[in-house]
C-alpha cells in the first residue's frame, strides 16, 4: 500500500539544528506565560503537519513516530476527516447535547455500538480520555452502589483527580496533589520482565492474578468493590503486554465478585494494536470501554460505551458537560472510524518490520533489555546492563534527543522512564517505518557509546 503520494511535505530533513532560531522566540516566550506544570518533551514550534510528517517554523521536517501520543493513527490531517470536520463546521459547531441532540452524535454511539466488541450498546461522549475515565466510574459507582476500585501500580489512566488517583506513578502525576479520591486500592500488572513475584512465565501460572483475587476477596474489599479499571496493554507503564489467558483469569475475578470490568482503551484503542481494541486480543469482553485519542484522530472526543444495563443506572442530568461530544468532534470520529478500519491490516507489516529490528538490537546491543508489544504498539526497555536490568533512564531520554536532531519525534515511557516506545502511524508504509527505525537505530548506538553502555 503506498499512502504516501499525496504528502506535500518531504522528509525527515533537518535544515538548520533543532531548535532553530524562530523556535528558540517561541520557547522563550513560553516561559514566561505557560505554566512550568506543562514540561516540553521535544523542544521546537511546530508549524504544519501532514501525514507522517511535521514541519517546524524553522523549515525543518520531522517524521513522527509519537503520532501526537497515540492520537493520529491514520497520520496528521487526513483529508476525509478534515473535510468532515470542515462540513460539520458549516454547519453548526455547537449546542450542547444536553440542549438539543444531534445525529452525528447518536449516529458514533450507533457505531461504537458495533465496533465495540461484546454486547456494549450506550455511549456518553467527554472532552478527552481523562474526562472518560471519571464518568466511566461515576457510571459503575451508580451501577454497583459499592466502594472500592481498583487499578494497577505501573498504570496511567489521566490527569484529573479520579484519574492520578487509579494511576500508580507518584512522580510526576500525583506528587504534591494529595489528598486524592479514597477507596483505590493499587495490584501489580503483569509486568513480566520485572514479575514483581520473581516469578517466570509460563511456569508461573499467572500467580500475579492469584495474587489479585486475594486482594479483592480480602477485607477490606471483599464485597465492595466497584470497578477493576485496566488497560489491556499499559502504555505510559511502558507498552507492557500481559501474557496469554492473563485478563481471561482478571475478567473471572471481576465476575465472581459483581465488579465491573473497565477497560481503558485510551491509548490502545483505535487500532493500535492490530484490533480495533486490544483486549480483544484476548477473549475477553468488558463491561464499559473507554476511549479517546485515536477515537477522533486529534479532534478532542472521550467515550464510554458499556453494557445497556449499566449505562441505564445513572439519573437523567447526573453525566454531561457544555462542550462533550461537540459536533466538529463527532464528524471527525465517524470518520476515524471508517479509516481505521481501512488501515488495520497494515499494522501487521509494522508489527513483523519493528518485532524483527528491534530483536535483532536486543542480541547487538547491551542496553536493549526487553523487546515487547503488540500490533503497532512496540517498544523496548533500555537498561544499563541485561544482567542487572538496571533502567537506563538518562539513555532513553538521550536517545530520544538525539532522533529529534536527526528528525525523528519518538516518545519514552515506563515506570522509570527507560523505555522507548513507538507510535507511528497505523498507515505508514515499508520504506518510511525502515527509515525511522535507521534513525533510531543510529541514535541508540551512538547514545550508548557515549554513555559508555557499549
Ligand atoms: C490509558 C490512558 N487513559 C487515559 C488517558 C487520559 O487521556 P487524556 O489525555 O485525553 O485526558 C491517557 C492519556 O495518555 C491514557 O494513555
Amino acid at each position: 500500500m503506498n499512502y504516501s503520494k499525496k504528502w506535500k511535505l518531504k522528509g525527515p530533513k533537518i535544515v538548520v539544528e533543532p531548535p532553530g532560531p524562530k523556535s528558540k522566540k517561541i520557547l522563550a516566550r513560553k516561559e514566561k506565560c505557560v505554566t512550568d506544570g506543562i514540561r516540553i518533551g521535544l523542544p521546537t514550534a511546530l508549524d504544519v503537519a501532514e501525514g507522517p510528517f511535521m514541519r517546524d517554523v524553522d523549515g525543518n521536517v520531522f517524521l513522527d513516530f509519537t503520532a501526537g501520543i497515540g492520537v493520529h493513527n491514520c497520520g496528521h490531517r487526513p483529508e476525509a476527516m478534515v473535510k468532515a470536520c470542515k462540513d460539520q463546521l458549516d454547519k453548526f459547531i455547537h449546542i450542547c447535547v444536553m440542549v438539543s441532540p444531534y445525529e452525528s452524535y447518536i449516529k458514533l454511539a450507533e457505531e461504537m455500538a458495533k465496533i465495540c466488541p461484546g454486547k456494549l450498546e450506550k455511549s456518553i461522549f467527554l472532552n478527552s480520555g481523562s474526562e472518560a475515565i471519571e464518568n466511566a466510574l461515576k457510571i459503575a459507582r451508580s451501577y454497583t452502589k459499592k466502594k472500592w476500585i481498583v487499578s494497577y501500580r505501573t498504570s496511567f489512566h489521566g490527569r484529573t483527580f479520579m484519574d492520578i488517583s487509579l494511576t500508580g506513578k507518584e512522580k510526576p502525576y500525583r506528587d504534591g496533589f494529595h489528598p486524592l479520591v479514597p477507596y483505590v486500592q493499587h495490584v501489580d500488572f503483569a509486568y513480566c520482565y520485572r514479575c514483581p513475584l520473581g516469578l517466570s512465565h509460563p511456569s508461573c501460572n499467572l500467580a500475579c492474578a492469584d495474587t489479585i483475587r486475594t486482594v479483592i476477596e480480602t477485607a477490606p474489599l471483599a464485597g465492595d468493590v466497584c470497578a477493576f479499571v485496566i488497560e489491556p496493554v499499559e502504555g505510559e507503564g511502558g507498552f507492557i503486554n500481559p501474557p496469554p489467558g492473563y485478563w481471561e483469569k482478571i475478567r473471572k475475578i471481576c465476575d465472581d465478585n459483581d465488579i465491573v470490568f473497565i477497560d481503558d482503551e485510551v491509548q490502545t484503542g483505535f487500532g493500535r494494536t492490530g484490533k480495533m481494541f486490544a483486549i480483544e486480543n484476548w477473549k475477553v469482553e468488558p463491561d464499559i470501554i473507554v476511549s479517546g485519542k485515536g477515537l477522533s484522530l486529534g479532534m478532542p472526543l472521550g467515550g464510554v460505551t458499556g453494557k445497556a444495563k449499566i449505562m441505564a443506572t445513572p439519573p437523567p442530568a447526573s453525566l454531561g458537560g457544555t462542550f462533550g461530544g461537540n459536533p466538529v468532534c463527532c464528524a471527525g470520529a465517524l470518520e476515524s472510524i471508517k479509516m481505521t478500519k481501512k488501515v488495520l491490516s497494515n499494522t501487521k507489516m509494522i508489527n513483523k518490520v519493528e518485532t524483527k529490528r528491534l530483536n535483532e538490537w536486543k542480541a547487538k546491543y547491551e542496553v536493549v533489555g526487553d523487546v515487547r508489544g503488540l500490533g503497532a504498539m512496540m517498544g523496548m526497555e533500555l537498561v544499563k546492563t541485561k544482567a542487572g536490568k538496571e533502567p537506563a533512564t538518562e539513555l532513553a531520554r538521550a536517545v530520544q534527543l538525539a532522533c529529534f536532531k536527526k528528525g525523528l519525534y519518538i516518545l519514552t515511557a515506563g515506570a522509570y522512564g527507560n523505555v522507548v516506545r513507538l507510535h507511528p502511524p497505523l498507515n505508514i508504509d515499508q520504506k518510511l517505518l525502515v527509515k525511522g527505525l535507521d534513525i533510531l537505530e543510529s541514535a541508540l548506538a551512538e547514545e550508548s557509546k557515549k554513555a559508555g553502555l557499549i
